[in-house]
């Protein structure tokens, strides 16, 4: 469920129409539905609500503040990776202790900034991190909680590059290894190794690589007589993009809850698409329609992968829908933006009633990893992030600007 749907042929976002916000805003641009996020993220809270969960949400999946505020304030964490990401957490007021950090290259700085604010837990992904976070914690005199975060080598039905939790993958830390840690953890006396964490990859659309990697685990904890506090099974439940048939919250937490009930341990969750992917859509306008003479069809926009890489980067599908419907003889067309590279496609293929410069298109389900990921490539400023609020459009991150592009430079002209 998601408010993006069609009145009457025209795409509306809650109840204001796509087509009007397109006249007072320029493409490309971010369109999100405040009302979408808060359902799909009560919707995960309801389904694990017997568990009483840390439900940290993943912010590599959409940082920008007022979504993350706006979760925060409904009792969500934040799941991090970057010092980046703990500075924008801390400048919405998450509380410290509602943060999770994971990434495999946690710097010295990056640590002690997060030891400083005292997070919740670092997610550790290597023996040579846990000795860093050991050494940093003994120099600043703290005990921090830390979680290891096991690769259970389960593989999740997903794109290779999101696929996290096998054993080749450079994530996490095997059983044994685990087990060795944990049979010396006097070795590290400066922090408290009281946690599992697990994600074994992201847009997994079926229950049963989570109940076979927490399944893994729990026979782990249980052989190794670790002494847990919390388990942490990261994020990744899928949502629909196409014709993909994912789960529902009750689906996933229906398959999970039955593992976990009664364990003495707290449950720690870290979706991110599930709760903004859908709750996003990125408007664009046809530039140009450009037939060419063996009968194929482009429809230039003024969206590029620089803008959502998603399709580029892993052959994404996402629908892409005239926010107008026009009826008339349905064509077949490319979707591509104006960036120097032919990857450069947000769709392949699609069918359209015959496409015109001006014509508004928008590409769904863009919410989660859309702005996170873009970027400046060919000199492009980023897009406005907009937000359907209490039925109004507010502006929640302006476009970039030229003078944007060039803030960071220092223009050296002294050459000899
Ligand atoms: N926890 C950890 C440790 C993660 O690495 C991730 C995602 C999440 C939670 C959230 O996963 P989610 O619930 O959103 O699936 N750029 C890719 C997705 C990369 C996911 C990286 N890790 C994409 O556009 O599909």
């Amino acid at each position: 469920m998601n408010e993006f749907g069609f009145k009457e042929d025209v795409l509306y976002c809650e109840d204001l129409s796509v087509a009007e916000i397109a006249k007072s805003y320029p493409t490309p641009f971010y369109l999100y539905s405040y009302k979408t996020v808060m359902d799909h993220f009560t919707k995960i809270q309801k389904a694990f609500k017997k568990m009483d969960p840390l439900i940290c949400f993943s912010m590599k999946a959409n940082s920008n503040l007022t979504i993350c505020k706006a979760l925060v304030s409904a009792g969500a964490g934040l799941d991090i990776v970057s010092g980046g990401e703990l500075f924008k957490a801390l400048k919405i007021g998450c509380p410290p202790d509602r943060i999770v950090y994971a990434s495999v290259g946690k710097t010295e700085p990056e640590i002690e900034f997060a030891l400083k604010k005292k997070i919740f837990s670092f997610n550790v992904e290597s023996v040579p991190e846990l000795v860093m976070i050991d050494t940093v914690a003994r120099r600043l005199g703290k005990k921090p909680r830390v979680a290891l975060r096991i690769n259970p080598d389960v593989k999740a039905d997903t794109h290779d590059y999101i696929t996290t939790g096998t054993k080749e993958k450079k994530f996490g830390i095997d059983f044994e290894t685990a087990e060795e840690i944990f049979d010396n953890e006097n070795k590290y006396s400066n922090v408290r190794i009281k946690g599992i964490h697990l994600h074994i990859g992201s847009q997994i659309t079926e229950t049963e690589p989570f109940a076979q990697a927490i399944k893994k685990v729990l026979d782990f904890i249980e052989k190794s007589g670790a002494e847990i506090e919390w388990l942490n099974i990261g994020g990744g439940f899928g949502i629909v993009y196409g014709s993909e048939k994912a789960q529902s919250a009750e689906e996933f937490a229906g398959k999970i809850v039955p593992l976990l009930e009664g364990k003495p341990y707290r449950l720690i969750l870290e979706p991110g698409r599930f709760i903004v992917g859908n709750s996003g859509i990125l408007v664009t306008k046809v530039l140009y329609v450009k037939t060419t003479r063996s009968g194929k069809n482009f429809a230039i926009v003024d969206a590029g992968m620089n803008d959502l890489l998603r399709p580029s980067l892993y052959g994404a599908y996402h629908d892409i829908l005239p926010i107008i419907n026009i009826k008339g003889e349905i064509k077949k067309y490319d979707i591509v933006g104006p960036i120097c590279e032919s990857g450069d496609f947000l769709g392949k293929d699609r069918d359209f009633a015959e496409l015109s410069a001006d014509e508004y298109l928008a590409v769904m389900s863009a919410g989660a990893y859309g702005f996170t990921m873009a970027s400046n490539y060919n000199s492009r400023p980023r897009p406005a992030e907009l937000m359907v609020i209490n039925g109004e459009v507010k502006v929640i991150r302006r476009a970039e600007t030229y003078k944007d592009l060039i803030g960071c430079e220092k223009l050296f002209k002294e050459f000899k």
